[in-house]
């Protein structure tokens, strides 16, 4: 796992966005994992800037996101469809009928969507890149704590502290689903490469336990530690419970130095 401790969050979303790029420089159709909340937000608006600048281009990548609600009218402005157009899709040059997300047809069994979404991730030739959050609790996407780290994309209860997390984002009249359907672990884990994202000290602790916790289902990001070519990247507030830091700072010091005389980081597959 290489963990990358940068000043604050826009530094972040520049980071990210430079690995990224990285990718598609190497492989101009990348399949991208991409995630929803607030942490991605900035990362997105830079790769759109990037885009308009003419330095980056998604019109040969297909996207998979990590999870949708289940039980939202179609249309919704809540929905993570609606998320993902309003801060990415719409403002770059991806094809949209290669977007997907786990969504669920009115009237359709939610039970079906999770095979048939992971088929169509196997069909696109798996996830070379995926963008992850963490939430307050360690989830990633909505593997909520007890998630089985052996977890497929199906459906998930939301636990109330992640209810309470996101009810900012819904008005008091609205209806915010308790269910949604989620990649699961084991699909997160089999993508190529996982670069995650966290900023501010709410997410101190999560961070603390993805990193250096041990891996259990209680702290589902933990999981991440058996993955081959994990990035973290966090600012200051993010990874202030960290007790390895200096080491982590020293040996991202390497690493760069080393990507400067050999080439970068997504040459080498
Ligand atoms: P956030 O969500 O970026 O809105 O904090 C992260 C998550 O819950 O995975």
């Amino acid at each position: 796992m290489e963990v990358v401790i940068l000043k604050d969050a826009d530094d972040v979303a520049v980071h990210g966005a430079a690995l990224v790029e990285a990718m598609l420089r190497v492989k101009p159709q990348a399949v991208f994992g991409f995630a929803t909340g607030g942490t991605p937000r900035a990362l997105y608006r830079r790769l759109a800037e990037r885009q308009r600048a003419g330095e980056v281009s998604f019109s040969r990548s297909t996207s998979f996101n990590l999870d949708e609600y289940l039980g939202l009218p179609p249309d919704s402005p809540q929905s993570y469809r609606a998320y993902m157009r309003r801060e990415f899709f719409d403002r770059v040059d991806i094809d949209p009928a290669a977007t997907h997300l786990p969504e669920c047809a009115p009237g359709e069994d939610p039970q079906r969507v999770g095979p048939r979404y992971e088929a169509m991730i196997r069909e696109a030739g798996g996830i070379d890149l995926q963008i992850l959050g963490i939430g307050h609790n360690g989830h990633i996407g909505f593997n909520e704590p007890s998630s089985s780290l052996a977890s497929r994309t199906r459906v998930k209860t939301l636990t109330p502290r992640t209810l309470e997390a996101n009810s900012r984002l819904f008005d008091d009249d609205e209806f915010q689903p308790r269910l949604a359907i989620t990649m699961g672990i084991a699909t997160i884990m089999e993508a190529r490469r996982i670069l995650l994202l966290a900023t501010g000290e709410a997410k101190a602790a999560a961070v603390a336990g993805l990193v250096e916790g041990p891996v259990t289902a209680m702290c589902p990001a933990s999981a991440l530690q058996l993955h081959e070519r994990v990035t973290v990247l966090l600012d200051e507030a993010a990874a202030a419970k960290l007790r390895h830091r200096a080491y982590y700072d020293l040996a991202y010091r390497e690493n760069r130095a080393l990507k400067e005389r050999f080439g970068d980081f997504y040459a080498a597959d």
